[in-house]
Formats: structure tokens, C-alpha cells, sequence
């Protein structure tokens, strides 16, 4: 499997300054494509539609969102639904990002509705989970993965095919704090993860993509990548810039 190196702007970059990373980008691999690698951006929606042009114009970049409302249309201000993303030029979205649950209050039922729903919508999904520092602290490590993972993946198993599914491991205490989880932290929870989705999608799990997310950085990604059971990187503050995100695509 390709190793997948993901980005995630979170609310940073107006359509124009995507515009302008794309470009680096194009220019820092000039012409060549990276071999092994499955590159994803997860733009703001506002930045969407010019990643998405952009992406498609490398050809091997894709544009994703960093949300969804799990419903068609209607009367729900503010929020953007799956059709408007894959309308934008997207084709897959994140959801139950750290931020998501702990600062806008998404809990694992909405993040399962959303996760069922753009999968059903004809979007691919990259489901994040991952644990808090206390709840690491009280050995809630397996709980709380189990909790996450079990609630997101109530769907069919013929969902997950077409490679529409990927998981993030992204330990809360991690991500953004410049506080790198340990090689044997990364491989320990993803090994777990494996097993947990293992009893729930069978053989199946063993082609969902697991990244691992939480200050992953130019100078640390060539070793994460290596672990077992790491399948790519979701990337944060370290995505931002097109010189340290083409370092991490080809670490
Ligand atoms: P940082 O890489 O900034 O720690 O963020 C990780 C993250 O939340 C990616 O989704």
C-alpha cells in the first residue's frame, strides 16, 4: 500500500495562498510525481474549490474537507453538505478530528452519523480518534479507541471498499504541542487500532490505511513511517508550509 501523506490546514489559508502552496509544490517536485505516496490536502471549505483545481491540475494531489453536515440540504445555517464538497472538486472529508470533539463538542454519535453519511454519499472518509492525556493516565488507552472505532464503523462492510475508508490515530496530547508520541507509543496504538478494527471488518482492516497524526515533522516522519502497522501521516502545523510538507511526502 502507498503510504499516505495527508495535510491538514485547519483554518489557515485564504484560496489564494492554497493557490500559491499548490504551486510550490509543483515547482518542488517539478514534474516528478512521488513515488509510493498517496497525497492528500484537507483545504478549508472556503479554499476548497482552488485546492481542488489545483490538485487536479498535478494530478497527484487530492482536495479534501475537514467536515460535513450529515444531511442532504435544508435549513441548517452554516453548515456545507457532502454534495457541495464533491461539487467543490473534493472527494473525501475528515471526520471526528480532535478538534471537532473537544472544542465544538462532537460526540462519537455524531461523528458516526457523519462518517455513515458521507460514505453513503459517495465521499471517501478519514475517521480520526484518539485518546486524551488523562484518559491515557487512567489506562482508558483500549477503551476509549474501542469506544471510537466501534461507534464510527456501524456501517456496512461493503463501505469499505474502493479504498473509501482511512483511520487517523491522533493522540490528543500530541497534536500541536510539539510533544511527539514515542515510536513505541505510535506502534503500540496502532497496533491496537489494527486488532479493534480487525473485530470489526474482519481481513478487511488490513487494506483501511492508519496514519498516525500529532506533531509529525520533517525531521520525525521517516521514522514514524517506518513503524508497523503506520500506513501514512496526518500533518498539522508541519502542512503549512509547501517546503516542509514536500520534505514529509518524500521522508
Ligand atoms: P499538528 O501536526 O499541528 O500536531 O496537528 C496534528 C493534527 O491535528 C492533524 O490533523
Amino acid at each position: 500500500m502507498d503510504k499516505v501523506i495527508a495535510a491538514n490546514w485547519k483554518m489557515n489559508k485564504t484560496a489564494s495562498e492554497a493557490q500559491g502552496f499548490m504551486a510550490r509544490l509543483k515547482e518542488l517536485f517539478d514534474g516528478a510525481v512521488p513515488e509510493g505516496r498517496e497525497v492528500i490536502v484537507f483545504a478549508p471549505f472556503t479554499a476548497l474549490e482552488a485546492t481542488a483545481r489545483s490538485a487536479g491540475a498535478l494530478g497527484w494531489v487530492q482536495a479534501g474537507a475537514q467536515n460535513l453536515y450529515p444531511a442532504e440540504k435544508g435549513a441548517f445555517t452554516g453548515e456545507i453538505s457532502a454534495d457541495m464538497i464533491r461539487s467543490a472538486g473534493a472527494g473525501i472529508v475528515l471526520t471526528g478530528h480532535s478538534e471537532r470533539r473537544h472544542i465544538m463538542g462532537e460526540d462519537d454519535k455524531t461523528v458516526a452519523s457523519k462518517t455513515l453519511f458521507a460514505l453513503q454519499h459517495g465521499l471517501k472518509v478519514m475517521l480520526c480518534i484518539g485518546e486524551t492525556l488523562e484518559e491515557r493516565e487512567q489506562g482508558l488507552l483500549r477503551n476509549v479507541l474501542e469506544r471510537q472505532l466501534i461507534t464510527a464503523m456501524s456501517f456496512d462492510a461493503g463501505l469499505l471498499s474502493g479504498h473509501s475508508f482511512y483511520v487517523a490515530y491522533e493522540p490528543v496530547w500530541a497534536i500541536g504541542t510539539g510533544r511527539t508520541a514515542t515510536p513505541s507509543d505510535i506502534a503500540g496504538a496502532h497496533a491496537l487500532c489494527r486488532e479493534i478494527m480487525r473485530s470489526i471488518a474482519g481481513d478487511e482492516a488490513f487494506s483501511i490505511p492508519l496514519l498516525y497524526g500529532g506533531s509529525v515533522k520533517a525531521s520525525n516522519a521517516g521514522e514514524i513511517l517506518l513503524l508497523d502497522n503506520v500506513d501514512g501521516v496526518l500533518v498539522g502545523g508541519a502542512s503549512l508550509e509547501a517546503e516542509q510538507f514536500s520534505k514529509i511526502i518524500t521522508a
